[in-house]
């Protein structure tokens, strides 16, 4: 089906389909996003980006939220056990070795989560050591509709494909994204090798016309933010920052409540 996880680690070898990625965002930093973490296993990835395979957000001081098919294989619907996943906490450059890894010790996937459909993609994880609170991101409140809006200005940061052809940076990337509307989301996701919306548990963001900004192979997990709050997180899309193909986030708000008993 989409781009997905799983073929991460082929486009790192082989680039993939070409388009803009964080397409048409600019240099970010951890020391303004202390909550922003790479999740990472440097026995999968290698060493050269800290092992980094998906995006995370800190919401406690010992909980991060990813996105669940970070945890799966697609190819495959298992899910992967990697023993050294650990998540990469105030390192904006993945080549270097500020802040610290920390190790996972735990993992919590929706009940929900449908592999196929995308539907319920969000995961939590478990940190053996706690985190600096200050560097803890609010969360949506369950049911507030109100930072969906259409053309609301959103944030997606993450250290994933700046052209989807497989240019995976060392250092974090972000860029502002307007909600889309539902309607038109759907539309552009009906049916497809992409997949379909399902409104009740995702949200677009993107140029609808423009393209140029989006997500990308990489940046799965990693956080939507409006206002100072994560809403979303980035769960799939066709191509990369592609007109008409916007960049698909999971609804945060829908499942914020299970999230929260996580933690
Ligand atoms: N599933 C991809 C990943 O694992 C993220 C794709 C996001 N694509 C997009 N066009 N917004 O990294």
């Amino acid at each position: 089906m989409m781009v997905l996880f799983a073929t991460l680690p082929a486009a790192l070898a082989a680039p993939a389909t070409p388009a803009a990625a964080i397409v048409g965002g600019v240099r970010a930093s951890t020391t303004d996003h202390p909550w922003m973490v790479a999740v990472a296993s440097r026995s999968v990835y290698g060493d050269a980006r800290s092992g980094q395979f998906c995006g995370g957000t800190l919401i406690s001081p010992t909980k991060v939220v990813t996105a669940a098919h970070c945890l799966y294989d697609e190819s495959t619907g298992q899910r992967v056990d990697r023993p050294d996943l650990s998540v990469v906490v105030g390192r904006t450059d993945l080549a270097g070795s500020a802040g610290q890894e920390v190790p996972v010790v735990d993992t919590w996937v929706d009940p929900n989560y449908d592999l196929n459909t995308n539907e319920w993609d969000v995961a939590v994880l478990t940190l053996a050591e706690p985190q600096d609170p200050r560097s803890v991101l609010p969360m949506v409140s369950q049911g507030d509709a109100a930072p969906y809006a259409t053309g609301t200005a959103a944030t997606v940061l993450g250290w994933g494909d700046l052209h989807g052809n497989g240019s995976y940076p060392a250092t974090l990337h972000e860029v502002q994204v307007p909600m889309v509307a539902n309607a038109t989301c759907a539309a552009d996701y009906h049916s497809g090798p992409s997949g379909t919306y399902d409104a009740r548990t995702m949200v677009c963001a993107g140029r609808q016309s423009l393209g140029g900004r989006d997500a990308c192979q990489g940046d799965s997990g990693g956080p939507l933010v409006v206002a100072g709050r994560l809403v979303g997180l980035v769960s799939w899309g066709e191509g990369c920052a592609e007109p008409g193909h916007p960049g698909v986030y999971t609804r945060l708000s829908v499942m914020a409540d299970a999230v929260r008993g996580q933690l």
